[in-house]
């Protein structure tokens, strides 16, 4: 089983050609290969015609004549005749005994050796998609949410975004570390642990709700902090004692973050996601380093004292010259120590609303440490020091998922950590932002009460709407039988029945409703976040993210199922055939088999998608596509009806393939699917 997609398998060829063309060797050249953007012009095009048009001094056309050519034999056994169109861009449709044979390399699951990704040992089917290559390692931070909080709807999208991207990577082979980078530590923990000598600290046994217990004693704090003169005095000694270590003050910090992991891994159980307490590794971590982290910056950094005019402070920065051609400086400034970043020209690399240079505390004038001053010695720890399961020292890529509004803040450690020589050229450090979750109303998700909406409340509410439905369901679907969606009819998104296809009559046992409403409802959140392009706003609208209908997690699941249910009836009459068995042939010769074996055969390209852009609403578009051409399929091919035994085995087979597709995409979406719904 090839590696590469069938686009870097098209690109690789065209590349080869170009090369044959131009003179040029072809790891240098970009062969422009894409998707195509009209199927009706084939599957692929390449573009490279245009672009080499010039250099060559000939028409684009002619150039993409020259190209055809030299790629014609290289494609003998993969592409039609191919078709040059307007200026000069080169159609591809791949031949239907290539998709045919493409598909025929994906081993039945068990004999593709249920393999487990890397880190988790989960067993996946992975559906004949080998891993990569040349893994790299990787750590994935996400869901950081803060001690002494609960998690909020805020929290919702770094931590579904995120896993996901733990998740594809880790299933392309890559070495993952998933970072919870927990806020654990600051300033206003002095104002708990002052609280906490006058008040007991809630507990289990009194609290249902322990962590909503302590948010609301540090809302009291905080209040108190803001009026009470002796006691923001006594919060500030506090913090003092916390950090050199106080024993009490310690407890009272250890027992705050105990219960805090405790409804965070509750929650993170409940919404299935990766995180496990052996992931966190909060603030609190580097707070041993951040001394030494100045330190090193002062070193490696050019150091000035009294604050500079622009002139002298560009002419300063040229002793600290740091890779890029770019300048930092460490300056103190009234006691405080601030980075100042400047681009080759001397011109600060930050500004101002009011123009001028923008820098980047990293310790107060008290001595105190700052968010920016953690996350330095938190980007170095990583690449510098973290040590993956191979023994391997050092990640080669950085993934941060927070949300947008955190975007400078990133831009300015990043550039310092450059400046600091700690990210060089050969590592990916990456910052992954996203929109917000809004209110019908547009505005940031609030209750109706106008407060933040608690996670947990969110996902309750998820499965008792999700059960509800599947209630109105079976409502709805009358008779005197109990059917699930299998069965019920009226609903218009399952497609045409297949002759012989019996509506069947699922009962479902209450202990199974209330699971699958549970998966639906979670599934349905999740899905609903992830199906945007992760940078703009979406809006939390509940009647959409679980209708049956339309890009939806529900949708999805039942397409799934049905399916399955498709080819459970088949394998049912026609006696278990072993569909896989090596004399079976795949048979791709209607338009809507072709177009369903040409997205299947295109899975590799959707997961490499995500891993590369880190773009999860790619995958979703994926895999609706595929349900849809899925069911334009299921429409012209009869599977239980086909004419002859070769087309039932190949349409089982087809049946049986993208109905694995859809399980493995969804389950690196963080989704599972289900065989009966
Ligand atoms: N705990 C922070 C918050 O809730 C997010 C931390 C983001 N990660 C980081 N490395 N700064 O806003």
């Amino acid at each position: 089983m090839r590696h590469d997609s069938l686009q870097n398998l098209l690109a690789e060829q065209f590349a080869a050609a170009i090369a044959q063309v131009t003179g040029r060797p072809a790891d240098q050249i970009d062969p422009a290969v894409r998707p195509a953007g009209d199927p009706q012009f084939g599957d692929y095009q390449c573009n490279a015609a245009m672009a080499l048009a010039r250099p060559l001094k000939a028409k684009p056309r002619e150039v993409a004549q020259r190209i055809a050519d030299a790629v014609t034999p290289l494609l003998a056994d993969i592409a039609e005749p191919l078709e040059i169109a307007g200026p000069g861009f080169i159609n591809i449709r791949l031949k239907g005994e290539f998709l045919s044979q493409h598909l025929s390399e994906i081993p039945a699951p068990r004999a593709a050796g249920i393999e487990g990704s890397r880190d988790q040992g989960i067993e996946v089917d992975r559906v004949g998609l080998p891993p990569v290559e040349r893994p790299l390692r990787v750590v994935v931070e996400y869901s950081q949410p803060n001690i002494a909080k609960q998690m909020h709807v805020g929290h919702l999208r770094s931590t579904i975004i995120g896993d996901v991207f733990a998740r594809v990577l880790a299933f392309e082979g890559h070495e993952v570390i998933r970072q919870n980078h927990i806020g654990d530590w600051g300033t206003q923990f002095g104002m708990l642990i002052r609280w906490y000598r006058e008040h007991p600290l809630p507990t289990p046994q009194v609290h249902a709700d322990v962590l909503e217990a302590i948010e609301n004693d540090y809302r009291a704090a905080q209040q108190r902090f803001d009026h009470d003169e002796q006691f923001a005095a006594e919060a500030r000694l506090a913090v003092g004692a916390l950090q050199s270590g106080d024993p009490q003050a310690r407890q009272v910090w250890e027992r705050l973050c105990a219960e805090s992991w405790r409804a965070f891994t509750e929650l993170y159980e409940h919404l299935d996601v990766l995180l496990t307490p052996e992931n966190v590794r909060g603030e609190s971590f580097y707070n041993d380093r951040l001394p030494l982290i100045v330190e090193e910056l002062r070193q490696k950094l050019g150091t000035a004292g009294a604050p500079a005019t622009a002139h002298e402070q560009s002419h300063r920065a040229d002793a600290a010259s740091a890779p890029r051609g770019r300048r930092a400086l460490l300056r103190a400034d009234q006691g405080a120590l601030v980075i100042y970043l400047y681009d080759d020209q001397g011109e600060p690399l930050f500004k101002n609303p009011e123009g001028q240079a923008l820098g980047m505390i990293v310790q107060k004038s008290d001595g105190a440490y700052l968010y920016a001053t953690t996350d330095l010695a938190a980007i170095r720890f990583r690449l510098k020091e973290l040590e993956f399961p191979s023994g391997g020292i050092g990640a080669q890529r950085v993934i941060y998922v927070t949300d947008a509004r955190q975007k400078l803040h990133f831009q300015m450690f990043f550039a310092c950590a450059r400046a600091a020589g700690w990210i060089t050229d050969d590592v990916r450090v990456e910052h992954v932002t996203f929109g917000s979750v809004l209110g019908p109303d547009r505005k940031p998700l609030k209750t109706r009460a106008g407060q933040t909406v608690k996670l947990r409340e969110l996902l309750d509410e998820a499965e008792k709407r999700a059960y509800a439905l599947l209630e109105n369901r079976d409502q709805g679907s009358k008779g005197s039988r109990d059917q699930g969606i299998e069965g019920s009819r009226d609903r218009g998104i399952e497609g045409p029945r297949d002759q012989g296809e019996e509506a069947p009559a699922v009962q479902f046992s209450e202990d199974e409703k209330r699971e699958i409403a549970r998966r639906v409802g979670i599934a349905a959140v999740k899905y609903a976040d992830l199906r945007n392009d992760r940078t703009a706003d979406y809006v939390f609208d509940w009647d959409k993210m679980l209708a049956l209908q339309g890009n939806t997690a529900p949708y999805m699941m039942y397409a799934h199922a049905r399916i399955r249910s498709i080819y459970r009836k088949a394998a049912e009459r026609f006696g278990a055939p072993d569909v896989y068995a090596p004399h079976v042939r795949l048979v791709i010769t209607h338009p809507a088999e072709r177009a369903l074996a040409l997205r299947l055969a295109r899975l590799r390209e959707a997961i490499s998608d995500v891993a590369t852009n880190l773009t999860p609403h790619t995958l979703c578009t994926y895999l609706y596509e595929l349900a849809a051409d899925f069911m334009r399929f299921y429409e012209s091919c009869p599977v239980l009806a086909a004419p002859d035994e070769t087309a039932r085995l190949s349409r089982m087979r087809l049946c049986d393939l993208t109905a694995r597709t859809l399980k493995l995409g969804l389950g690196l979406l963080g989704i599972e699917a289900i065989e009966r719904m």
